[in-house]
């Protein structure tokens, strides 16, 4: 009787539990007015192929603070950097397709995409970083940008890293004649392919991520970059002779899915325009702050370094004058002449 009488109470007891005990997977899909916020974050997932400790890697966790803390967390930016998503070869297909929002490629690996920025790739455009800031705030960046919408791409700006030089394992190149027969790394792109030929070299066009590997495999022999990526990626332990040449400019133009971009408030696209905009003025102080302390920390190293004589730069300048005929025979010309009239109103205080 007993027995009957407890399992009575507990089967009892049961009911009224399952009655009044809230059911977990509801709970779990309850809102306050805190949680509902919670549903609306936008998270941004930008991909890139620098170190962290580059001019590019610095100005894009500096844009990710910005939004995240003018969006009230709200706007959250997930940064992939050194190539851990998508590398050179396959990060503009994940933006088109929007499995990242947010790449920040150079100049040269977009015109292979959308050719009119390729001539930013011209040698010896630009004479110093002021030059190419005015340049591209003015309509010839409303025009690059434009460019990007029929690959369904948003231009939010431009971030600079700097000059170029050139970099050599066995020799410095000084001369036309030390690119006889050389192998040249560069980036994939018509104007820089042309370049390294017209130099006299054969041109390999390599993904960032796999130089070291081709180096160690001694299969190129010179390339070029800027000091802060020969400095980030330690290019200089195994080509130490470093020859300052400043013949072309490497930047990025910082683009944005254009779905994602039109599915944003406009609140939202406030927030992320400002932040971009603050982060490129600071862009423009830390790049050159950054090449100029990674020339010292690779001088300290033992990096040899060699500067072009004014004579060979106007050698070099004579012999890659074809690329400018090349590129206004294209249907770009108009863009070079705006670059060349946005150059002519030079201010005075322009200074390398
Ligand atoms: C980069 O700065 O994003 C990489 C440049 C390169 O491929 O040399």
């Amino acid at each position: 009787m007993r027995t009957y009488i407890l399992s009575a109470v507990l089967i009892l007891l049961l009911v009224i539990s399952i009655f009044t005990i809230p059911n977990l997977s509801k709970q779990t899909t309850y809102r306050d007015s805190e949680q509902q916020g919670l549903d609306e974050q936008i998270t941004i997932h930008f991909s890139h192929v620098v170190a962290e400790n580059t001019p590019k890697g610095r100005t894009a966790l500096y844009f990710k603070e910005l939004v995240e803390e003018k969006s009230g967390g709200q706007i959250h930016v997930e940064l992939y950097p050194n190539g851990m998503l998508y590398n050179d070869e396959n990060e503009m297909t994940a933006l088109q397709h929007n499995d990242v929002q947010m790449i920040a490629p150079t100049y040269s690996k977009i015109s292979n995409d959308v050719p009119e920025w390729g001539v930013l790739d011209l040698p010896f455009l630009f004479e110093n970083e002021t030059d190419v800031t005015r340049v591209l705030s003015s309509e010839v960046g409303d025009t690059l940008r434009q460019a990007l919408e029929k690959q369904g791409i948003h231009g939010l700006g431009f971030w600079q890293n700097g000059f170029k030089q050139m970099i050599a394992k066995d020799a410095p190149v000084q001369t036309l004649a030390d690119f006889k027969s050389k192998r040249m790394r560069t980036m994939a792109s018509n104007v820089l392919a042309m370049q390294a030929k017209l130099l006299g070299a054969t041109p390999q066009a390599v993904s960032f991520d796999e130089v070291n590997s081709v180096i160690s495999k001694e299969a190129i022999d010179v390339q070029e970059n800027t000091l802060s990526n020969i400095y980030s990626k330690s290019f200089y332990k195994e080509e130490p002779y470093i020859t300052r040449s400043n013949h072309g400019i490497l930047g990025y133009g910082v683009l944005m899915n254009q779905r994602f971009w039109d599915s944003l408030s406009t609140e939202s696209k406030g927030i992320i325009t400002l932040s971009m905009q603050e982060a490129s003025a600071w862009n423009e102080k830390i790049a050159r702050k950054m090449n100029m302390d990674d020339e010292q920390r690779m001088k300290a190293y033992g990096t040899h370094f060699y500067t072009l004589s004014t004579h060979e730069k106007a050698r070099w300048k004579r012999t890659l004058q074809p690329l400018y005929h090349e590129f206004q025979q294209k249907d770009y010309r108009d863009i070079l002449d705006a670059i060349e009239r946005q150059l002519h109103q030079k201010t005075p205080t322009s200074s390398q």
